[in-house]
């Protein structure tokens, strides 16, 4: 099997946080509140996100241009305090930060690290709205991972593209950048005319005036921000829609479009066929991006719209950035330990087309997987470090795992568990302990001699 990914608030803020008590009280009505937590205690990456607050939507204005490298940026947040708040912090990696503003009004900001820290002028009672706005700007980094593979703004031949699993998206625009936070988006984009921006979601019309050209992208379902994209480029742009009117609006880079244009075109169909096997497809639209080979090492389930380079653009790739759409993506994972929902079901949903469409039964795929030493490093519940969450295991011992349950439990209930799961938490976010607490619930059993061994266990069993 093919791997996919070759290729704590500062000292000041308990004085801050006493200034605004008694501000608060002269201000006659107001709360007290206290600095929302820095991270969310992620089991891999404990600052990564922002505590006591939701974030409902994300308005993105960017204008990128590829001669200097340069994005300016202006993020609108509109979140929900879940405690009363007197500050709160924002991720983001890099750029300089112009202005900050809550709710109009100017707030204080702090940076230390990847940690943004605003300080409105009133605290914010717990369960209120409000807004901030963030100008900033900059040459946007790439960021390495803990494996070594590279991911957040990634300059290309003719443009750049915006990566973001695992912690990548905060190298272009501020926010609660942990899966478990996901919201709508609105990114407005403007290049250069001539070149293209793509991002999730649906467009509408562009408009180029002083030889900018600026289009406006919404994406109205929740997504979690690693999910989230931009491709600027010189790219052959093909919106089509569905005989069951779902859009799908690809971009294929020009230098590749002749050759991967019939497997874009293979969207639809390929989306038909996962809908009969996961259910509904969870966004209002779709589509891929099609890179050329090393503008991105590796592709990406972006919400709505895959990216994908070139020299991996093949139907079982394909098929899997696709299947993520439910797991993943609707179904996102509730921290990164939960790595394995997502790899395990997009390598499953590989085994299941190659074993209708290339004749090769999944038990064989399971056979050879199973055979593969690389895949008993860890068990796919528990990867032993941030560098691992993408390991062999997480994909194809993960997959076993799916194939075990449908040993098990029989064909029928096996498909039921699919399409279930993700109708149970479309939308939402999953863990590993409610993936298991639902297949026994449904199922009926007790299952716990199969977590344990391929779930959990460190060894290999003897045979399958
Ligand atoms: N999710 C990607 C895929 O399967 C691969 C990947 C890219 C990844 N970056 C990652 C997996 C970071 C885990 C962590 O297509
Ligand atoms: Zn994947």
């Amino acid at each position: 099997m093919i791997h996919r990914k070759r290729g704590r608030a500062p000292a000041s803020a308990a004085l801050a946080a006493l200034l605004t008590l008694s501000a608060a009280g002269c201000a006659g009505g107001g709360v007290t509140g206290t600095p929302g937590g820095a991270g969310l205690r992620d089991p891999y990456f404990p600052r990564l996100g922002n505590g006591g607050y939701d974030v409902r939507h994300y308005a993105l204005t960017v204008a990128y241009d590829p001669a200097t490298r340069r994005l300016d940026g202006t993020a609108e947040i509109t979140a929900r305090a879940t405690q009363d708040l007197s500050s709160f912090n924002l991720d983001l990696a890099g750029l300089t930060v112009h202005g900050v503003t809550v709710d109009g009004e100017r707030a204080s900001v702090q940076r230390a690290g990847h940690e943004v820290t605003l300080r409105p002028r009133a605290d914010i009672e717990d369960g209120a709205t409000f807004r901030a706005v963030v100008r900033y700007s900059g040459s946007p980094r790439t960021v390495t991972d803990p494996d070594g593979s590279e991911e957040g703004w990634l300059p290309t031949a003719d443009g750049a593209v915006a990566l973001g699993e695992p912690t990548g998206s905060m190298a272009w625009f501020p926010g609660n950048h942990h899966p478990s936070d996901k919201a709508a988006y609105t990114v407005t984009v403007t290049v250069p005319e001539g070149h293209q921006a793509v991002t999730n979601g649906l467009p509408g019309r562009a408009v180029t005036r002083g030889g900018r050209t600026t289009t406006t992208w919404r994406s109205a379902e929740p997504m979690a921000s690693y999910l989230a994209t931009l491709a600027v480029g010189r790219f052959d742009v093909t919106t089509i829609r569905t005989p069951a009117g779902l859009p799908v609006v690809s971009a294929t880079d020009r230098t590749v479009t002749a050759k991967a244009a019939p497997l874009a075109a293979r969207v639809p169909e390929l989306l038909d066929w996962l809908m009969e096997k996961f259910g509904p497809y969870p966004f209002s639209s779709a589509g891929v991006i099609v890179e050329r080979a090393g503008d991105s090492g590796y592709a990406l389930e972006t919400q709505t719209r895959p990216v994908i380079p070139y020299d991996q653009f093949t139907p079982g790739i394909l098929v899997h950035e696709l299947a993520h759409q439910w797991y993943g993506n609707s179904v996102s994972p509730a921290s990164w330990r939960d790595m394995w929902l997502n790899e395990g079901f997009a390598q499953y949903a590989e085994w299941l087309y190659a074993e209708e469409f290339e004749d090769r039964p999944a038990q064989e795929s399971f056979d050879e997987a199973f055979a593969d030493e690389a895949n008993w490093a860890f068990p796919p519940a528990a990867p032993p470090t941030a560098a691992d969450i993408s390991g062999p295991p997480v994909y194809d011992r993960a997959a076993m795992v799916l194939h075990k349950i449908r040993q098990t439990v029989g064909d029928e209930a096996f498909s039921g568990l699919l399409r279930g799961w993700a109708a149970e938490h479309r939308h939402g976010n999953a863990s590993t302990d409610d993936f298991t607490a639902y297949v026994e619930e449904e199922t009926g059993r007790d299952l716990t001699a199969l977590w344990d061994t391929w779930l959990y266990g460190e060894d290999k069993p003897a045979r399958p």
